[in-house]
């Protein structure tokens, strides 16, 4: 059997000070959709997180909680595996700086790069900042407070062990211009070549201070210095030093995806440890941009964090993944708010993917007692959907290998909306009245049931349990365990016969309103208040819809291009109206204060998407809106002067 090209992919080994929150799941579903992604692809891969536990902080703050270092992070540690556990994280390994195998493989290191020479001791004086914990010299200091993080900054004189970084600068100066794909996105690169020109000064990696570390080997006084000490995780998980097939295979690393507070850290420290080491250096540091809320900076301090386990439980795993995937977009800052996240299920997933499916489900059911049947009768239109499928494939692939995780959403959303118009332009219910269309309808739910097919495909990194929830109603997968990428850039894949049924509605609508009632999404006090006030009155008041309501319904300028009074029915008349490019007929109990001619030409508005139904055996694709006397004897339609068809009212 040939050899399965490996993938190797980290995240940040999280500091267990606190429960994680958003921010640190946004970093691990990214990574995890990068690891199914390329899984999906065939590759070998490994993909790791884990915990960050040694260091002064973690120390203090168990001291404060009355608990020993250990048995305060390792319930820490439970509930960051239980996190990742309910977000479907695909982890191989998760690992835990105070695990021996790290340590061992942490006191090698040093000791290697102590006898030759790189590693030396000193006298170190210089201002520490514990919640960072990183030292400064006086030049770093901004107002004499940590640059990083504003808080105020201790200075310390201790002997410590030093590692003299310049002595590597102008090789790691060269590899990142040979490398232009090593330091991403573009725009942090030429941040981190600036701080290297500036000169590169000795880093302090060993503390006498406190114990909670792991030991320098030669001078147990000495605990390493906790960036020293993490950074190596990436070494031991993968059985550096104990397992050297394993470490072969997946070193260097394809991708270490981290935020951009940490980017020095893995695009100097890191790869200068490296080449200390003789080892060669990951092929690319992604630091991506930070999730900020509307107030700005989650912080545990302000209190605002966002707990993802509770927004699991609420809107579905898939959800919640998709949403962070697709709305921040990678390299910049994004913001999040639970109302943003609402709207973004209810279009997206609810109108957009969910509609796609449960309308052809029920085509399927309804025209051929829900088997899959063949296709045969092709059109045009056909080979446009097939052909936006090949072109979103390329695209939505291409954006994930450069890990544009909501340009690769974006991509597949457009195949979702290219699809749903196909069922507007093929007009199924048409067809279905026509014996002789019978075998056109069958090409069109074959088409669509292709396009749900490659959809969820590319969507199941995102949301790993859509296929196999989807695959409960339309059998589009053989097994939806085992689907592969590739598969979304070939047509024809779905079997005929195989059977489709009636399921449950995959992303439900979520009330917005009921949200907003709940005060779920108030950290503020005083909106609080205000909510309560509304709350109490609300009774007297008349019942509101939301917009969020209001814009469910879909009204559009529609043109009148025809219009004759229906057979046997006094008050009906058939319109025949164009929205844009598209045509429908509309039947309307307008015949009583209009003549067929007086409507020809005039622009009304439509409800474009109501239900269609049938009226006196003739389906009306909608509703024009119109205003009356309380007796219905009067009735005017309304219409408009200037704004071409096909427009919205809103
Ligand atoms: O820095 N938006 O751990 P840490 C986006 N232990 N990403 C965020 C975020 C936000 N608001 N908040 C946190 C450490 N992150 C070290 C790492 S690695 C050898 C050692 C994510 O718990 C982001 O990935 O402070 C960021 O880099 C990381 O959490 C910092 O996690
Ligand atoms: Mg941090």
């Amino acid at each position: 059997m040939q050899k399965k090209e490996t993938f190797y992919i980290t995240t940040p080994i999280y500091y267990p000070s606190d429960n994680l929150h958003i921010g640190h799941a946004y970093t691990t579903v990214a990574a995890d959709c990068m690891a199914r992604f390329k899984r999906m692809q065939g590759y070998d891969v490994f993909y790791l997180t884990g915990t960050d536990e040694h260091g002064q902080k973690i120390e203090k703050i168990a001291l404060e909680k009355g608990k020993k270092p250990l048995e305060y992070v390792d319930e820490i540690v439970r509930n960051i595996r239980n996190l990742w556990d309910t977000l479907l994280i695909t982890n191989n390994d998760f690992i835990r700086t105070t695990e021996k195998r790290h340590e061992e493989v942490v006191q090698k290191i040093f000791q290697k790069v102590y006898d030759q020479g790189d590693i030396f001791i000193s006298q170190y004086e210089g201002w520490y900042c514990t919640p960072c914990e990183t030292f400064f010299t006086k030049r770093q200091l901004v107002d004499g407070k940590c640059p990083d993080c504003d808080r105020e900054v201790e200075l310390l004189q201790e002997e410590s062990y030093f590692f003299n970084m310049g002595k590597y600068a102008n090789r790691l100066l060269e590899h990142i211009e040979s490398h232009p794909e090593f330091i991403q996105p573009e725009s942090r690169r030429n941040e981190v070549v600036n701080f290297i020109k500036m000169g590169l000064e000795d880093l302090c990696v060993s503390r006498t201070t406190f114990q909670w570390g792991t030991p320098v080997p030669f001078n147990p006084k000495h605990v390493v210095y906790v960036w020293f000490d993490a950074l190596i995780n990436y070494l031991s998980a993968i059985g550096y030093d104990s397992d050297e097939e394993k470490f072969e295979r997946y070193w260097p690393a394809n991708i270490h995806l981290i935020g951009k507070d940490i980017l020095r850290f893995h695009a100097i420290i890191w790869p200068i440890m490296l080449m200390a080491m003789g080892l060669p250096l990951p092929r690319q540091v992604f630091g991506h941009g930070w999730i900020m809320l509307e107030g700005g900076k989650m912080s545990k301090s302000k209190g605002n964090v966002v707990d993802p386990v509770i927004l699991v439980d609420k809107y579905g795993v898939d959800a919640v993944r998709y949403y962070l995937i697709k709305e921040l977009s990678f390299g910049q800052d994004g913001l999040y708010s639970e109302e943003m996240l609402v709207n973004r299920i209810n279009s997206d997933l609810a109108n957009d993917v969910g509609n796609l499916i449960s309308r052809t489900v029920a085509m399927i059911i309804r025209y051929f007692d829900g088997k899959i049947p063949a296709a045969d009768v092709t059109e045009p239109v056909d080979q446009e959907l097939q052909d936006l499928a090949q072109q979103v494939f390329q695209e939505a692939t291409a954006k994930l290998e450069n890990l544009d995780f909501s340009g690769y959403l974006i991509a597949v959303m457009k195949l979702v909306s290219r699809a749903n118009k196909y069922i507007d332009e093929t007009e199924p219910w048409l067809l279905a009245k026509d014996e002789s269309k019978k075998n056109r309808l069958a090409t069109v739910m074959y088409n669509l049931l292709e396009s749900i097919r490659i959809i969820i495909t590319m969507l199941a990194p995102a949301m790993p349990t859509l296929p196999e929830r989807a695959n409960q109603q339309i059998q589009v997968f053989a097994d939806s365990d085992q689907i592969k990428w590739q598969d979304a850039g070939s047509w024809g894949l779905v079997n005929s016969g195989a059977e489709v049924k009636k399921g449950e509605i995959l992303f439900p609508r979520i009330d917005l309103k009921t949200l907003e009632e709940d005060n779920i999404m108030d950290d503020n006090k005083a909106d609080v208040v205000e909510n309560e006030a509304a709350k109490a009155t609300e009774e007297k008041q008349p019942e509101y819809i939301s917009i969020d309501d209001f814009a469910r319904v879909d009204l559009r300028v529609a043109e009148v291009i025809a219009c004759e009074k229906m057979e046997k029915a006094d008050k009906l008349l058939v319109l025949r109206v164009r929205l844009g490019d598209e045509e429908r007929t509309v039947v309307s109990g307008i015949a009583k204060n209009y003549k067929p001619e007086e409507l020809v030409g005039k622009k009304v508005i439509l409800v474009a998407n109501l239900k269609p139904t049938k009226l006196r055996g003739t389906l009306s694709q909608g509703m024009i809106l119109a205003a009356s006397d309380p007796d219905d004897n009067d009735v005017e339609v309304l219409t408009l002067e200037r704004i071409p068809s096909g427009n919205r009212v809103k």
